[in-house]
């Protein structure tokens, strides 16, 4: 494992990556991140991605609540995103994605977990809720992030600006290509979805970025080495002051470290 410092020019931050050998030791450094944030701050509020890049960080801090290490019942927890016109009951949902893989293995109370719904009748009202939940909470302490291979993140899609606000937004073809191997066929894939914006995100406190395999490389080369445009959400990310990437080498493989 490697720590390297990324050193930016003026209004620049400068960002930390960290790159793993492979996907079993990123996860567990991430697990480590979010156990340090929660060790410290027992009632951390934590911003939450799904899909296949934090399975394994999950499945550590969920080995580290059962031996004792951590403990979720001070903890908030917002996701960032959910697909519109599934509800929580839905295998494919990241509602249910979240039970499985993570809060149903742990102390995090009920009440202090938040998921936009999809399938909310107002969807104007869920997002204007979604981001007060956010306010009221005070912000979020960390914020974990996955990448899309277009550079989205949550599900903030290459655009001509960045959206600031929690938001329903249309999938790229790309994320919905990408998001075919958890459904039957292609066309099971919701095409849009519910997404916190790049404000909630950005005014976290602190954000762990994640990324493994090749097939991210581009994408990990254009947030941390490219121009800061909404054709490559993640870009704004140089603009945080606090920013860890952790990566497996296939990912850190077009960043010149
Ligand atoms: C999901 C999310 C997305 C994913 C991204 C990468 O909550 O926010 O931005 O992080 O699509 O997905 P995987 O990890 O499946 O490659």
């Amino acid at each position: 494992m490697k720590l390297f410092i990324r050193k930016k020019e003026g209004e620049l931050k400068d960002m930390k990556i960290i790159v793993a050998k492979d996907y079993e030791e990123m996860s567990k450094k991430a697990a480590d991140f979010v156990a340090a944030q929660i060790i410290l701050k027992p009632d951390s509020v934590l911003g939450l991605p799904t899909g296949s890049t934090p399975v394994g960080m999950y499945r550590e801090l969920v080995k580290r609540y059962q031996a004792g290490d951590i403990d979720f019942s001070n903890v908030v927890t917002f996701n960032l995103d959910e697909y519109c016109g599934l509800d929580a009951e839905n295998p494919q949902s990241y509602h249910y994605f979240m039970m499985e893989n993570l809060f149903a293995h742990i102390n995090v109370p009920k009440q202090n977990i938040h998921i936009p719904s999809g399938s909310a009748l107002d969807i104007q009202k869920e997002c204007d809720q979604y981001e007060q939940k956010i306010k009221d909470a005070g912000g979020i302490d960390l914020q974990v992030l996955g990448i899309g291979r277009n550079g989205h993140i949550g599900f903030n899609e290459p655009a001509t600006y960045f959206e600031a606000k929690t938001h329903m937004g249309q999938l790229d073809e790309d994320t919905i290509r990408a998001n075919a191997r958890f459904f039957n066929s292609i066309e099971e894939v919701p095409k849009k979805a519910i997404s916190m914006g790049i404000r909630a995100i950005m005014q976290a406190r602190k954000i762990l970025l994640l990324a493994n395999g090749e097939e991210k490389a581009e994408a990990i080369y254009k947030t941390v080495q490219g121009a800061i445009v909404p054709q490559v959400p993640a870009s704004i990310l140089q603009l945080h002051p606090d920013v860890v990437i952790i990566l497996d080498e296939k990912a850190a493989d077009k960043l010149s470290l």
